[in-house]
């Protein structure tokens, strides 16, 4: 074994597209901020939590707002969640700029990402500051899948090919091995 400086090396982690909206006097601005340090936190209720560094543009919004959007793209966005993360809302429409269309929340004031196979509407619950970052605990009020992901009434995950974060570098899922606790059946 190689002994490294300390280091989260914890791999891989998944791609998420968070989804915001800003309403200030009459005016609405929608984002997306792509976010990898992302995680359930609990089910009944089911909880998540995402982790941004302070003083991000989307930050600032979810402070507002109270709530975001968190929608899984496949690997075929790619390129968009790359624009995405190399560009601001503040001074960008990303949603025009990547190309992405919307649909509305149903329990939320959201914008969601139709191209996304899976998009869930989270309401915030609390905010936890750490040094650089702070991660935002939320619960998940409802989630969507695209018809096209679903069989048999379940959303289907050989179909969506979701896209991983590996320190730094785009990578994708092979292939479905077994079910949770095979080896006890
Ligand atoms: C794949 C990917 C994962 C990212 N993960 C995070 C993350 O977990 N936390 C974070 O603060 N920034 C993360 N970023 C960086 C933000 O997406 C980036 O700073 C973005 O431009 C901020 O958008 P905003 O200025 O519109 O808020 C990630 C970027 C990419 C492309």
């Amino acid at each position: 074994m190689v002994q490294l400086e300390p280091k989260n090396l914890i791999i891989p982690l998944p791609v998420t597209l968070v989804t915001v909206r800003l309403r200030d006097n009459g005016s609405v601005k929608d984002n997306i901020i792509p976010l990898s340090w992302v995680n359930n936190l609990d089910s009944d209720p089911d909880l998540v939590s995402i982790v941004l560094s302070k003083d991000k543009y989307s930050g600032k919004v979810i402070k507002k707002s109270r709530h975001f959007g968190m929608a899984i793209p496949g690997a075929s966005l790619m390129e968009k969640v790359d624009l995405c993360g190399s560009t601001h809302g503040d001074q960008v429409d990303k949603f025009k700029a990547a190309g992405l269309s919307t649909f509305e929340a149903k329990a939320i004031d959201v914008p969601l990402i139709l191209e996304c196979p899976i998009n869930m509407e989270c309401v915030l619950e609390q905010i936890y500051p750490f040094g650089g970052h702070e991660m935002y605990a939320a619960k998940v009020v409802a989630t969507h899948v695209d018809e096209r992901f679903m069989a048999d009434s379940k959303p289907d995950f050989s179909k969506i090919d979701p896209l991983c974060f590996v320190d730094g570098q785009y990578w994708t899922l092979g292939k479905k091995m077994e079910e949770l606790f095979f080896t006890s059946k």
